[in-house]
């Protein structure tokens, strides 16, 4: 039957995906951050489990229950997050990076909590960002690359700019989302997204992050078995 068919589809694989968002520490109080709920990285994992796939779910910070049979690895940095996935790189086929990584990590980490200045000589505060390595495109940079999926999350000409990461970060296929639309995506428990590749655009109208995983891992599945 078609579900057995489904459950059959990843048989073999290891499938990597990062998710949630990271936490860039200032001092042991403070962090820099982004808004990601993780859910959707977590349905994935459960859709690609339910495939019948090796998972292995790299997660930041986030308050979710880690799915039956998902290996998952927390993490909080992006530094983490790169190192977490890297170890892994040998022997992942498919990596999805649906982690919403902060692009920018301060500077310096404060030993002690940092304290306002008693006298108020000065009314501002400057901290300096440098950039974190960009964990997905140096996946698909390395020499035997597995299959690799991008997420892109946009406010505005969504589908141009998903289409210029999808070409500048080498990915196989990247998912677009509007963020700006607050009634989807983040911390909801719906998603509309388009799928893109090099070949095709797919318009998915707007459903629960588990029925839109399993739509998306199933697409996955898919295009590997094209490519080979
Ligand atoms: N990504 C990543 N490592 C980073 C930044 C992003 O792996 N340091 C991944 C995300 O997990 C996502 C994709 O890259 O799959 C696109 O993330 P996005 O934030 O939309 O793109 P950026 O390249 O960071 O560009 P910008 O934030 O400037 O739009
Ligand atoms: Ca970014």
């Amino acid at each position: 039957c078609a579900q057995q068919f489904q459950s059959e589809k990843l048989t073999g694989k290891h499938v990597v995906i990062t998710a949630g968002p990271t936490r860039e520490a200032i001092d042991p109080v403070r962090y820099i951050s982004n808004h990601s709920s993780g859910k959707m990285g977590f349905a994935l994992a459960e859709a690609a489990v339910a495939a019948g796939a090796k998972v292995t779910l790299i997660a930041g910070p986030v308050t979710l229950t880690t799915p039956d049979r998902v290996n998952r690895v927390d993490v909080s940095s992006a530094m983490d997050m790169y190192q977490a996935t890297h170890q892994l790189i040998a022997e992942t086929d498919i990596f999805i990076a649906c982690a919403a990584v902060a692009d920018y990590r301060p500077e310096q980490i404060a030993d002690q909590k940092l304290k306002k200045d008693p006298a108020v000589t000065e009314d501002e505060m400057i901290i300096r960002l440098i950039r974190n390595p960009d964990i997905v495109a140096s996946v698909a940079n390395q020499p035997n690359k597995p299959f690799v999926v991008g997420f892109a999350a946009e406010t505005q000409d969504v589908i141009n700019y998903a289409k210029d990461k999808l070409e500048r970060k080498n990915l196989d296929l990247i998912i677009a989302n509007n963020v700006a639309d607050t009634t989807v995506g983040f911390n909801s428990d719906e998603n509309a997204v388009t799928v893109i590749s090099h070949e095709a655009e797919d318009a998915f109208p707007p459903m629960p992050k588990t029925l839109l995983a399993r739509k998306l891992i199933d697409l996955i599945s898919s295009a590997v078995d094209n490519q080979h």
